[in-house]
């Protein structure tokens, strides 16, 4: 029996538990070129929530009654491809269920580290090559430049700010508290880190950035991308990776346009799966930096498909620091189809 939790119904302005549905569905048969995959650990990413919406993004939304998307890792235990066999360790879109039947084109195999391979949801894998997009390519940081990442705790913002710090610039981090403000700084190494909900946000940006900034990975919009634009320095880069402020609303920016003549500035969106194609060599220089210990990884893990809802849900709402993960199940649950 394979445990899925399915799309309910539509989020409004917010996602709840009420948008979710946990259902047990049969394993469908199958077919030549498919394997059915035991589902181990599961990633949980904020742009799930566009994919749960209809609104118009460069992706198609869920289907009402289908399988809430996600990356996740697990095991072969049955195969009908001459690709994988039972045993083998892949990686995929394998959903918020317990089981997936995968056409064997969808998987890869995943690399071997020598850390825990659910980084490879995580700094080794989709969010730290996001973050290598936007601050190697578009950020561009050089030694001595100012270089601010808000959401600075988060799965994406941890690993772009020391990517930053590793080029020699001076970073500073954004995010909610003073408590994730300490582990940016003294965990990540962060030059500074803002509250941004504190009273003196953003004056206090005026006064740890007196000379502006130079480049901002920005992953959250909203209020703080108005306060950023007027401290952004003459020929400053701007990468714009999330809007999690947002939310499923559209909210409109007023920018001088002779603001960004004068200060001949870049402001670029960007999206992660536009770069397949570079994702092997990326991953493979993120993974060495890991080992080499420069860049350090956070991550949550939460037991259970039957919590992956409010995890999700915490994301939203500043509960958590760091990658997040739900465990589905352990190697030794594994049932083994063919010895
Ligand atoms: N462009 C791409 O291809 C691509 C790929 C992956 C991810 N992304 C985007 O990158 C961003 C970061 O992703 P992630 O996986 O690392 O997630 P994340 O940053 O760990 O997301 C959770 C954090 O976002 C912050 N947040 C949530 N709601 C907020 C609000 N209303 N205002 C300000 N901050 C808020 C909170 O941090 P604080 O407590 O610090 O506020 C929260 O802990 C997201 O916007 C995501 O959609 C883009």
């Amino acid at each position: 029996m394979n445990t899925q939790i399915i799309l309910r119904n539509r989020p409004n302005q917010t996602v709840t538990q009420d948008n979710f549905q946990c259902i047990d569905a049969d394993i469908e048969p199958l077919k030549n070129g498919q394997v059915l995959v035991l589902n181990q650990w599961l990633s949980l990413d904020p742009y799930v929530r566009g994919r749960m919406s209809e609104r118009k993004s460069y992706a198609p939304a869920i289907a009402l009654g289908g399988v809430v998307m996600g990356e996740g890792i697990g095991v072969v235990i049955d195969s009908q491809s001459d690709q994988f066999k039972v045993g083998d360790k892949v990686i995929g879109m394998l959903g918020w269920q317990t089981h997936a039947v995968m056409n064997s084109s969808a998987i890869k195999l995943i690399p071997h580290t020598p850390f825990s391979e659910t980084w490879l949801l995580g700094a080794a894998g989709m969010p730290g090559i996001t973050a290598w997009i936007g601050m190697m390519d578009i950020c561009k940081p050089q030694a001595g430049e100012t270089i601010l990442i808000t959401s600075a705790a988060g799965s994406v913002g941890s690993v772009a700010g020391q990517l930053a710090k590793l080029q020699g610039a001076n970073v500073i981090g954004v995010t909610s508290s003073e408590e994730k403000c300490a582990y940016v700084q003294d965990v990540l190494n962060f030059d500074h880190c803002l509250p941004y909900k504190h009273s003196s946000w953003p004056s206090n940006l005026n006064k740890t950035a007196p000379n502006g900034i130079d480049g901002v990975f920005e992953n959250v919009g909203g209020t703080l991308f108005d306060d950023l634009i007027p401290q952004m320095n003459p020929f400053s880069r701007m990468a714009i990776c999330g809007l999690i402020a947002e939310g499923l609303e559209e909210q409109f920016h007023s920018i001088n346009l002779r603001t960004l003549l004068a200060k001949r500035m870049l402001i670029q969106g960007f999206i992660v799966s536009d770069h397949v194609s570079r994702w092997r060599e990326i991953q493979k220089q993120l993974i060495d930096l890991i080992v080499e210990g420069k860049i350090q990884v956070h991550e949550k893990i939460t037991e259970g498909l039957q919590n992956a809802p409010q995890t999700f849900i915490d994301l939203f709402e500043g509960r958590c620091l760091g990658k997040q993960i739900i465990k589905l199940s352990s190697v030794l649950d594994i049932p083994r189809k063919h010895p």
